[in-house]
């Protein structure tokens, strides 16, 4: 195993049957055989002036080399203030070079505040889709309303993205992606796992994570969510590798190799999402969080709980995921996962909001899940309770207004109260799942969950689906919406609704 996964990395090989390219031009201006924008198009990081608006010429999502030569190519890109583009505000021209997998993302500025616009890319005789985006209001505007919707996990394996067809015609202001975009690992070992394949490889250099983007990306009803509003992502293990933290995963690979493995994974992401220049990467190093505000009703701030993680401690029992509630190590005041830097930066974004709605986008729940059998896990926040301290600490000692807590990573939609220690007062709110298609869990087996751990209000893990988020000065509803993730057609129905009223923290059903 170390040997095939070190000679790969070095070596950066190919890991499935090459496609011939069928991109016919070799320079910048001519025509191109066949459609470029078979991965669609994307906006993100909305600001009260601009956005960042992002495509990857791809002709063949199949192709290790996405059917592309590797010449740079011109690619013309135009904003308007409607969906007809007849009234264009901005446009201009960007390469797509070969050295970031032909990806494009512009950052366009001089926009008005608070309104959408809709936009489009050309290239070689080619138009992409039309895609509708939106600018942020301006910094202490009095905004009245706005709708997130939320989600991750989507392993293609595992089922359809019905929920991003459901999701996109909710017309959501922001699309907040909270990890696991792809799944870097071989197809699973059980047939009837499979409900679509795709190559049954583990990504391990940039080639691949490559094609493992374009591979999910041609999915239509994917591509219908990222072309329906501004997306704001943060990732989670299966963007790089399987429970990894810091500098180090499961498989057996050095550090000096799994750091390799971790620049090309990040490499691949920023490619592949509308992210900032200020996101690429450098190396195995890619700044992600960040914070977003809308006016005054709300403050995002997008958390990374994987690059500067500790690694995982108390590993002495069973398979090294389940850990000892009371292991010493577990406990340590120092212990981080988010580390140090990040923390002060939060402990900043927490204490100096004037928010009327503070929401933490963060990969997984945040609140303790005890196991039945007195154990936690050790790769979500139960392995670093040191730091969920700090920022429950924080939310209450700076009188941060309505603190509320979106997850993923779990494949159930859990909502919860959370206080410290699990007794006292309830600080903030959580709200997680679920996931788009990756395999939850019976709710048969969540039942002796949620006896031993009451401030979980709810779960469901048999639905697949997304949370929306609906905002006003006076209230947030969040409404789980649930799918059937192995039907491509599936229905939308809400599992459950909740509200949280200005200045009540707690689960309430609506
Ligand atoms: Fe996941």
């Amino acid at each position: 195993m170390v040997v095939r996964l070190s000679r790969r990395l070095l070596l950066g090989g190919a890991v499935a049957s090459v496609a011939p390219a069928i991109w016919t031009s070799a320079g910048a201006q001519g025509r191109l055989a066949a459609d470029p924008f078979r991965v669609g198009v994307a906006s993100g990081e909305p600001l009260p002036d601009g956005v960042v608006l992002w495509t990857r010429l791809v002709t063949n999502p199949q192709a290790m080399d996405a059917g592309m030569a590797p010449a740079p190519v011109a690619v013309r890109w135009e904003v308007a203030e409607d969906p007809g583009l007849t009234r264009i505000v901005r446009r201009g021209e960007e390469t797509a070079r070969a050295n970031t997998g032909h990806a494009v993302h512009v950052e366009v500025s001089g926009l008005k505040p608070d309104r959408e616009y809709w936009y489009r890319f050309s290239t070689g005789g080619h138009a992409s889709a039309i895609g509708r985006t939106r600018t942020a209001p301006e910094p202490g505007a009095d905004v009245q309303r706005l709708r997130i919707a939320y989600s991750s996990c989507q392993k293609w394996e595992a089922g359809y993205y019905a929920a991003h067809r459901h999701l996109a015609a909710d017309n959501p202001d922001l699309v907040l992606f909270l990890g696991d975009y792809i799944y870097e690992k071989k197809l699973s070992r059980e047939p009837e796992g499979i409900v679509r394949p795709h190559p049954d490889v583990d990504c391990l250099d940039l080639a691949s994570y490559r094609q493992r983007y374009a591979w999910y990306k041609a999915d239509p009803d994917l591509q219908a969510a990222h072309a329906a509003a501004p997306w704001i992502v943060t990732w989670d293990d299966h963007e790089v590798s399987n429970d990894y933290g810091g500098a180090a995963d499961r498989t057996p690979l050095t550090r000096d190799l799994f750091l390799k493995r971790r620049a090309a994974a990040y490499q691949a992401y920023w490619e592949n999402m509308p992210l900032r220049r200020s996101s690429r990467p450098k190396g195995p190093d890619m700044p992600l969080y960040r914070s977003l505000d809308w006016g005054r009703l709300a403050r995002l701030a997008v958390l990374d709980d994987r690059q500067y993680r500790d690694g995982r401690t108390c590993m002495s029992v069973e398979d090294g995921k389940r850990i000892p509630y009371d292991c010493p190590e577990r406990l340590d005041p120092k212990r981080s996962i988010l580390g140090g830097a990040q923390e002060r930066w939060l402990q900043g974004r927490l204490s100096d909001t004037k928010a009327r709605w503070n929401f933490l986008g963060q990969q997984t729940l945040l609140g303790e899940l005890r196991l039945e059998e007195g154990k936690v896990s050790n790769d979500g926040w139960d392995g670093y309770p040191a730091t969920r301290r700090k920022i429950l600490e924080t939310w209450r000692d700076a009188e941060v207004a309505n603190p509320i807590a979106l997850g993923g990573d779990v494949h159930c939609f859990f909502a919860g109260d959370l206080s410290l220690d699990r007794k006292g007062p309830v600080i903030g709110t959580e709200f997680v799942g679920g996931s788009i298609s990756s395999l939850g869990r019976a709710n048969k087996s969540l039942a002796g969950a949620m006896l031993v751990n009451p401030h979980l209000k709810f779960a469901d893990g048999e639905a697949r689906g997304y949370g929306r988020v609906d905002l006003t000065p006076k209230a947030c509803t969040v409404t789980f919406r649930g799918v059937n993730g192995l039907d491509k057609g599936s229905a939308a129905r809400d599992l459950a609704t909740f509200v949280v009223e200005d200045g009540r923290a707690g689960v309430t059903r609506a």
